[in-house]
This record gives structure tokens, sequence and C-alpha cells, in this order.
């Protein structure tokens, strides 16, 4: 499976999945590119320190559907068949999300539909749930919305602060993501 991941910032989901093709934990599958809409994300140097290409697209005040078109091509005339969103701060287009049917997956640090947009684990942390966590999910034009693939349960504790928290869940979510690809790769 070759798989194209989007990224806007610091990239620790990308490099989860990365290390995990590598590794082989996701078996027979290759990161063909690392995509990011934003030339100074920090995740850009971390692919590149393994061995993974990288190409900026950013959006340079274009349309969305513009701006979209040129990723679709970068992720289409390498082959990408999985599309894996880490940290991509932008909504896709309807032809993005079509020209990729079904093969376009995101992760969020909330058990969805709970807790949509940003700062998710501050919403959670907010609203003082006893449970949060993170979800990987098919991608729609919708914000952080479509079919949820894998969930998994945070609890919040008792001397939790919203970083403490966060951190937890973050470690979720790269074993997470790692457990939803290895799922899609073997057509679960
Ligand atoms: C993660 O919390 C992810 O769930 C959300 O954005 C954050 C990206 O972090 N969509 P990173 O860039 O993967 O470190």
């Amino acid at each position: 499976m070759k798989i194209g991941i989007l990224i806007s910032g610091r990239g620790s989901n990308m490099v989860a999945l990365v290390d995990a093709v590598a590794s082989g934990e996701i078996p027979s599958s290759e990161v063909a590119v690392v995509i990011s809409d934003n030339a100074d994300a920090a995740g850009l140097e971390k692919a590149t320190q393994r061995g993974v290409e990288t190409v900026v697209v950013e959006r340079n005040g274009r349309k969305r559907a513009d701006h979209d078109a040129e990723i679709i091509e970068e992720l289409k005339k390498r082959g990408v068949e999985l599309v894996c969103l880490a940290g991509y701060m932008r909504l896709l287009s309807q032809p993005f999300v079509q020209a990729f049917p079904n093969k376009i997956v995101n992760i969020h640090p909330s058990l969805l539909p709970a807790f949509p947009g940003l700062d998710a684990q501050k919403q959670a942390f907010d609203a003082g749930v006893a449970i949060t966590g993170c979800t990987v999910h098919y991608v729609d034009e919708l914000l952080d919305h479509g079919p949820v693939i894998l969930q998994r349960k945070v609890p919040r504790l008792p001397d939790d602060t919203v970083e403490t928290l966060s951190a937890r869940i973050l470690e979720e979510e790269h074993s997470l993501y790692i457990d939803a690809v290895k799922l899609l790769v073997s057509g679960g």
C-alpha cells in the first residue's frame, strides 16, 4: 500500500506512521510522500531525516479546489492509494475527497462526534468529562466528520491539567493511528 501523509505542523503522528511502516509493524506498505501546506512545519525535517520525500504545497491565496488539485496531482503521480491526514489543518474540497474514495483518513484527539474542531483536548477538559480519547475516521468535506474506524478512551485523572491529559491522548493517538492503518492495509 502506498501511503501519502499530509501535515501542517509538528508531525508526531506522521513520525509514528513512518516508523511503523519502516519497522514492518504496518506491513506491505511504503510512505511515498509527506506533503505540507506549511513550509515551516517541523514535521518536514523529521520526514527528511527518515528518508521520506517531502513536498510543500502552500495555499498562497488560491481557491481551496486549486490548492487541492495540486496536492491530488502530487499524490497521484506517486501512486498513493491511502491518504493519512496527520495534523493537517485544512478542510478538503469535494474533488479531493472524491479522488480517493474511502481512502482518506484523519486522526482527532477526542471521542468524535464529541469535541470536533480546534483544541479538542481543552474542550473536553473544560467540559469536565471523565473520559475522552482519540478517533481515527474516514474524511469527508466536513470538519472532523465521517465514519469512525477506531477509537480509544483516555480517562481524565484527578490531577490532570490540559497539558498532561493532552500528552496521554497523544501517546494513544500514535498507537491508534498505527492500528487503524494496519486494518486498512489488510483490507479490514
Ligand atoms: C494531533 O493531536 C491530531 O490528532 C490533530 O492534530 C494534532 C497533530 O499533532 N489532528 P502532530 O502534528 O501529529 O504531532
